[in-house]
């Protein structure tokens, strides 16, 4: 996928995923192939009052080729505010996120809110395209409570989007059933602008079948936890598949920010998911141990089990 200057060099995205994609999974995921990483959503207010917050949410790996920073809000002002805040200097592309589902995020009239005001929506983003000396895209669902993408993409597209990525869910949907790839497609044959496809990639299959939608690229989330290597195996690329080389690279990486308390618990569940494999004790193990070199010594014996 190309954006004007801007070359991803693949079509495969890593999901911006809150409390997940921090700087040393983006870095892993990198490694193995991902052509773009988003940060996790920054809220735009937050940048304005307490920027320090924001700060350790934008660091990033030299490892990642095409960044994307994603921010939330509801106030268009604000949000283009948000956009020359030099914590956002070293992302290519601002992403506005208009998916997110959560209770907190939707009763602010926020994240997937804004699919029920369009007319706030289109004010949002042509005003961030407007302070932007960046490309804006947004991230959008099939729509609140029923599919009316094609609305929503058309909206995107005249308000002044460089692209659209859609996770084919709606927000009443959450994450259950399955992605809808027709509207995928849908979506992707009526609008000029680039269309990303988004939901339950996972494997070859899912992502020939993404691929058959006819999208400019490729967004996979929760299908990299735990398994950055999905990325070299997508591209049919040779790769060593060492869990604990990954796992400690991972964790190596959130040594230079973090202190050892946050990491422990944080880790947990990446580490839950890098060992998928662990069962009983030594899963419960993992999953409550006070020192993370003792989880990885868990994880290290039972391996190759
Ligand atoms: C734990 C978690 C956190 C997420 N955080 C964000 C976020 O900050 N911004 C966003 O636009 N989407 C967020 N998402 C949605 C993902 O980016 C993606 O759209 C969704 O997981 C569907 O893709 P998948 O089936 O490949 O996981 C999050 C998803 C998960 C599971």
């Amino acid at each position: 996928m190309k954006l004007g200057e801007i070359d991803f060099g693949g079509n495969l995205i890593l999901a911006p995923m809150a409390g997940v994609s921090d700087i040393g999974f983006r870095d892993v995921c990198s490694y193995f192939g991902a052509d773009a990483t988003y940060s996790e959503m920054l809220s735009a207010r937050a940048m304005l009052h307490n920027p320090k917050k924001t700060s350790l949410m934008t660091i990033y790996s030299e490892m990642e080729r095409v960044k994307i920073g994603q921010i939330f809000g509801h106030e268009p002002e604000i949000m283009a505010q948000a956009i020359s805040n030099p914590l956002l200097n070293h992302y290519q592309i601002i992403d506005i996120n208009m998916g997110c589902p959560a209770p907190k995020i939707v009763k602010n009239g926020e994240g997937s809110a804004l699919l029920k005001d369009l007319p706030l929506a289109s004010k949002i983003i042509s005003t961030c395209v407007k302070a932007s000396d960046r490309p804006v895209s947004v991230k959008i669902r099939l729509g609140f409570d029923h599919d009316n993408s094609l609305e929503i993409g058309r909206m995107c597209q005249e308000s002044g989007a460089s692209f659209v990525t859609l996770h084919a869910r709606t927000t009443e949907q959450g994450y259950s059933g399955f992605a809808d790839y027709e509207s995928i497609a849908r979506l992707k044959s009526a609008l000029k602008i680039p269309v990303i496809g988004n939901g339950d990639v996972v494997d070859e299959k899912s992502y020939a079948q993404m691929l058959a939608t006819g999208v400019d690229g490729v967004m996979i989330g929760r299908g990299a936890q735990g398994n950055p290597f999905i990325f070299s195996k997508l591209k049919g690329l040779d790769y060593d598949d060492d869990i604990l080389k990954v796992i400690k690279r991972h964790i190596e990486i959130l040594r230079k920010y973090y202190d050892e308390d946050f990491i422990t618990k944080y880790m947990r569940k990446h580490l839950l998911w890098y060992a998928h494999f662990l069962k009983g004790e030594e899963r419960i193990k993992v999953a409550t141990s006070p020192s993370i070199d003792d989880s990885i010594e868990i994880i290290a014996r039972n391996i190759t089990k």
